[in-house]
């Protein structure tokens, strides 16, 4: 099994530098962290995470270890660890594993790992540990005190696992702190799911015609910045409000089989499955690029495309081109064009190529370094606000899905502002008082 390489030093202080600079920009966290580390606050807790192992993440890791904590931690995504940070980690002697592009076995063999360090609190972003723990590791589940969730699918699939009746102990979805969803999926996913597609293509954005599939807060942020970059965007939903929001907040929406034709760029943010098919692929552009944000690869329905292709091309790292049935690749047609002596009209009507990011995983995080710095450091308080929560609360909490307590949210929000250096109003007594009686009418 391929690992990291301990031993290049180059790639470790590569790492080093990484996480400083993101603990330069996280400094709601860093607070925390002092406290923490003053505290003792997880003296020694086992903390077992299945985050992408970002630098941002380094900064939650060496945070909750100040606090006394011992963990180990492996990548939520094949593609999403940054293998300097993963090296610089190791090089501190944590217990780090993964690295861009292990494969699907690998994957569960790091997962195995972590969880063969008998953890008391997993930490998950998608809900793969927790998942792998229930089903193939139950007799882990009587040192468990609690667990924390950090993306929408995730929750969502704890939800399902709660309602099955399968879900053995209580978690916080850290997704739906205000300070998390509001933010990270909103912000930062609209911003780092852009710099993942041009990373990989270099494409312009302003002027071309840009198909959002799903307006949740992940894909809001996407439309908004795509928007912003002067592109002409689309909006497809399966839910009214939701496709109501996006009409009022000025774009098309229609069903992905018209947006198909038009879109110049795909971009799914909808934790669905087979939301961009075979018969769109048959409709779209030739040249149309599809990325994926959502937390799995399953948005874009890749064998459907595969299968549709008679040829594919890795065109640069993060892009593969495929050629479509019936069409045939650039390279061949020109020499068949020679050959068969066709004219460039033909040429130009029988080429199509549609070009993948990322392989269909998350963009942003396959072809870029996931959120910025100051995005995770409001998430990840909100991660290391609930490991607290759950250990002040050891043993009271039955299995379940929780929030965090809203006065935790809002004091993410206040950390966040102190750092910012923005102060604002207070309520006086009278507002107070106003605000929470009901005799005072017109
Ligand atoms: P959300 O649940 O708020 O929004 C998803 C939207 O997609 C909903 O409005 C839903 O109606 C719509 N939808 C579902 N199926 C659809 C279909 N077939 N066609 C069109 N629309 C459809 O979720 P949120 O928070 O926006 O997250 C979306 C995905 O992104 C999740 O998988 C989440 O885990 C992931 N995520 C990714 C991040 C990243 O870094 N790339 C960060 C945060 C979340």
């Amino acid at each position: 099994m391929k690992m990291i390489d301990l031993k290049d030093k180059k790639l470790v202080a590569q790492g080093r530098n990484n996480l400083e600079l993101a603990e330069k920009n996280m400094g709601a966290l860093m607070k925390l962290r002092a406290r923490f580390k003053r505290e003792q606050t997880f003296r020694g807790l086992k903390i077992g995470m299945a985050l992408h192992i970002t630098k941002e993440t380094g900064v939650l890791v060496r945070t909750l270890q100040d606090g006394g904590a011992d963990i180990a931690i492996t990548s939520c995504n094949p593609l999403s660890a940054q293998n300097d940070v993963v090296a610089a980690l190791q090089a501190e002697g944590i217990a780090a594993y993964g690295y861009k592009g292990e494969t699907r076995q690998e994957y569960y063999t790091f997962l195995k790992r972590v969880l063969a360090f008998e953890p008391q609190i997993t930490i998950d972003d998608g809900c793969d540990l927790i998942s792998e723990l229930h089903e193939n590791h139950s007799q882990l589940l009587k040192k468990i005190i609690g667990g924390c969730e950090e993306t929408t699918t995730g929750v969502l699939r704890l939800h399902a696992m709660a309602r099955d009746k399968a879900l053995k102990y209580p978690v916080i979805a850290v997704n739906d702190n205000e300070t998390k969803h509001l933010m990270d999926n909103y912000y930062g996913t609209g911003q780092s799911t852009l710099d993942g597609i041009i990373r990989a293509t270099n494409v312009l954005f302003a002027g071309k015609i840009v198909v959002v599939a799903g307006y949740g807060d992940c894909g809001k942020g996407v439309a908004m910045r795509a928007k912003g970059l002067g592109a002409n965007v689309i909006v497809t939903e399966v839910r009214q409000f939701r496709a109501l929001q996006a009409v009022m907040d000025g774009f098309l929406v229609m069903p992905m089989a018209e947006a198909a034709k038009l879109g110049d760029l795909f971009v799914t943010v909808t934790g669905d499955i087979d939301v961009i098919r075979p018969e769109h692929f048959q409709a779209m552009k030739n040249g149309a690029i599809l990325a994926n944000s959502g937390h799995f690869d399953v948005e874009i329905d890749i064998k459907g495309l595969a299968r549709l292709a008679i040829d594919k091309c890795v065109v640069r790292p993060n892009l593969v081109e495929y050629v479509l049935k019936g069409q045939t690749p650039n390279s061949r047609l020109k020499k068949d064009s020679a050959d068969k002596k066709q004219s460039a009209g033909d040429f130009l009507r029988a080429q199509k190529s549609l070009y993948l990011v990322g392989e269909g995983r998350l963009a942003n995080l396959a072809a870029a370094e996931g959120h910025p710095s100051e995005v995770m450091s409001m998430s990840f308080c909100g991660q290391a606000l609930a490991v607290e929560y759950l250990l002040k609360n050891k043993g009271k909490l039955k299995p379940g899905v929780y929030q965090l307590p809203k006065a935790l949210d809002e004091k993410i929000a206040a950390l966040q502002l102190e750092v910012l250096g923005i102060s604002i109003d207070r309520l006086s007594a009278k507002q107070l008082k106003y605000l929470g009686g009901w005799k005072e009418g017109t």
